[in-house]
């Protein structure tokens, strides 16, 4: 059995903007999901999926993906996870030269499913890690994110971007423009986390932010502003002792463009009502910086505390479901049990 792990993120600047070719930095964090394989002397592939989502429903599910799963969830939460984990097969069989290898798989996962903090990505890359080296090939990390992206662009209708994919297999802080994609040095970030509890329309919200920008030359300027956030971000963070934790003074300045960043993203119409509570809920409490994460219109916000004051708060603000603290994650996939 082959057991592998690879992280969710946050985006810590620069969503919406990428789309139009500025940076962005998200960064991986410690909630991760983990994927188990064995191979089967058939080609079958049989999944078991439990804890998929924090909305407190659990999914059992047995059986050959491409059947009906009998399960008393959203349907759309088990189609979009199989279509993944199938997604996941289709790219380990082809690395592997491997096109009826069979697996059992268990998937287990600590991240919302369609929240915005890359659960997809993070089943994706666990899973074709896990699968290839069950296989005795396993892939080089470049190689991995690849694949992951290819699988995700697959399942997504050519709509995912390389950030989720790349920074789950890399781990830490990551910059990405246009197609290219590295790892940048961070310190320790003290993430905190408030989610909606639901998600917003990832290719609605881009196509929205879009119009707007073809419409309104103010719109086109913010997203050119977002670009120089990132870039003062990106200065910031280069300026930070790498795995330390860094100061209050320094946290203050980063929270500061995080706020910006907010603030530019609600101008273009992506915010919501729950994720402008939690924002203010965190800031309130102390953060040095709060906004939200991914696409908007709901999902997560991402606030920087060093203390439990913001993640208190948050459990207490009622647009918020689930609040909780999700550190830096430094490593990126990993394997859990060869
Ligand atoms: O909501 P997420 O985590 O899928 O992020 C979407 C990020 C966007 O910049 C809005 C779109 C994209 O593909 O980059």
């Amino acid at each position: 059995m082959t057991v592998c792990s690879a992280p969710g993120k946050v985006y810590l600047f620069g969503e919406h903007a990428v789309v139009y070719g500025e940076p962005a930095v998200p960064c991986a964090i410690e909630r991760r999901a983990t994927v188990e394989v064995q191979p089967r002397e058939d080609d079958h592939v049989r999944v078991r999926a439990d804890d998929l989502s924090l909305n407190g429903f659990t999914v059992e599910y047995e059986g050959r993906t491409g059947d009906d799963p009998d399960v008393d969830v959203p349907r759309p939460l088990v189609e979009a996870a199989m279509g993944y984990i199938d997604a996941a097969v289709r790219q380990a069989r082809a690395a592997a030269e491997e096109p009826a290898a069979g697996f059992d798989i268990t998937v287990r996962s600590e991240i919302p499913l369609g929240g915005g903090l890359g659960s997809s990505a993070a089943v994706v890359v666990a899973g074709i890690d896990a699968a290839t080296r069950a296989l005795g090939e396993p892939l080089e990390k470049g190689e991995l994110a690849n694949r992951a992206y290819r699988a995700e662009f697959e399942v997504q209708d050519g709509q995912a971007s390389r950030a989720d994919t790349f920074c789950s297999t890399m781990g830490g802080a990551v910059r990405v423009e246009g197609d290219d994609c590295r790892t940048i040095e961070a310190p320790n970030l003290p993430f905190v986390i408030g989610f909606d509890g639901g998600a917003g329309e990832t290719g609605e919200l881009v196509s929205g932010v879009r119009e707007l920008r073809d419409r309104y030359d103010f719109a086109a300027d913010t997203l050119a502003t977002i670009g120089d956030v990132v870039r003062d971000g990106e200065a910031l963070l280069s300026e930070a002792i790498p795995e330390t934790d860094p100061s209050p003074e320094w946290l203050a300045e980063l929270g500061e463009l995080m706020d910006f960043n907010h603030g530019l993203l609600s101008a273009l119409g992506v915010s919501a009502r729950s994720l402008d509570e939690m924002v203010w809920a965190a800031r309130e409490a102390g953060a040095h910086g709060a906004k939200l994460t991914g696409a908007g219109g709901g999902g997560c916000i991402v606030a920087l505390d060093e203390s439990s004051e913001s993640r208190t708060a948050l459990e207490f603000t009622p647009g918020c479901q689930r609040a909780f603290r999700a550190e830096l994650a430094t490593e990126g996939v990993r394997v859990e049990e060869a």
